[in-house]
């Protein structure tokens, strides 16, 4: 049965998926991360070792299966989740995600994903095109240096210490491809309540975006 649809978008490390999580485990909803998905086939495009130039190289995703459970996600029954945060995935998910055949792919399965019960779902065009009905949409940003500093952050607990300069470089430059491709760019939905988290902190967005929820439920009794 379809459920209430929260959508949230946007930049790397504006806490989409961190603060997705959050809510989900909160309300006992489905969290789903389409951006583990895009990593995923990044992930079987680089082990396959196809021409990632050309869009005819992910014919391999009509035999491929990808799926969720729970916080977990398997690629053909072999659990990715770990390798799918490689460098190697980072530095070409944006060119993976920007040819139409691949983005109808996940699209597909994203919105049939979105069919069941209560849902929270995180990417870069969930409100745009994924969901353009969602219940709410939510358009986080941040300042890129915030950004930067917090995946700095990230890196550092993973033992990569990489110079916050260059961090910011990598942000910067997959913003940049993700919001100027041709297919699905990122862009807020003109529904879509903007919430600058710079200075927030990951409770205080996720309360925040909680209270949303509620006063639409309480208004139409989703
Ligand atoms: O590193 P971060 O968590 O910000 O990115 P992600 O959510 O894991 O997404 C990785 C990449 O997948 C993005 O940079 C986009 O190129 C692509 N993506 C997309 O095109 N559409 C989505 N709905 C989600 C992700
Ligand atoms: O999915 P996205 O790239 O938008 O961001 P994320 O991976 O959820 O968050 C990036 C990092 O920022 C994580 O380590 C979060 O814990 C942290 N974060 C934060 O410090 N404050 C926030 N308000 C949101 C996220």
């Amino acid at each position: 049965m379809s459920g209430f649809k929260l959508a949230i978008d946007g930049p790397a490390g504006s806490g989409k998926s961190t603060i997705s999580a959050l809510i989900a485990k909160k309300l006992n909803w489905t969290h789903i991360d389409t951006g583990a998905m895009y990593r995923a086939v990044t992930l079987k495009a680089l082990e396959l070792k196809v021409d990632l130039n050309d869009e005819s190289s992910y014919r391999f995703l009509e035999t491929t299966n990808i799926h969720y459970d729970f916080d977990r996600i398997f690629i053909d029954d072999r659990d990715v989740t770990q390798a799918i945060r490689s460098e190697g995935v980072t530095n070409n998910v944006s060119l993976v995600s920007s040819f139409p055949y691949v983005r109808r792919k996940l699209v597909d399965l994203q919105k049939q994903a979105a069919n069941y019960g209560n849902i929270v779902m995180d990417g870069r065009d969930i409100g745009t095109v994924v969901l353009p009905d969602a219940n709410v949409k939510v358009f986080l940003t941040a300042n890129v240096e915030e950004r930067a500093k917090r995946r700095y952050k990230e890196n550092i607990k993973k033992g990569k210490d990489q110079h916050i300069s260059k961090v910011i470089e990598d942000i910067v430059v997959r913003d940049q491809k993700d919001s100027t491709r041709k297919e699905s760019p990122l862009r807020k939905a003109d529904d879509a309540i903007i919430m600058d988290t710079t200075y927030l902190t990951i409770d205080e967005v996720v309360e925040k975006i909680i209270e949303l929820t509620d006063k639409k439920e309480n208004k139409h009794g989703v």
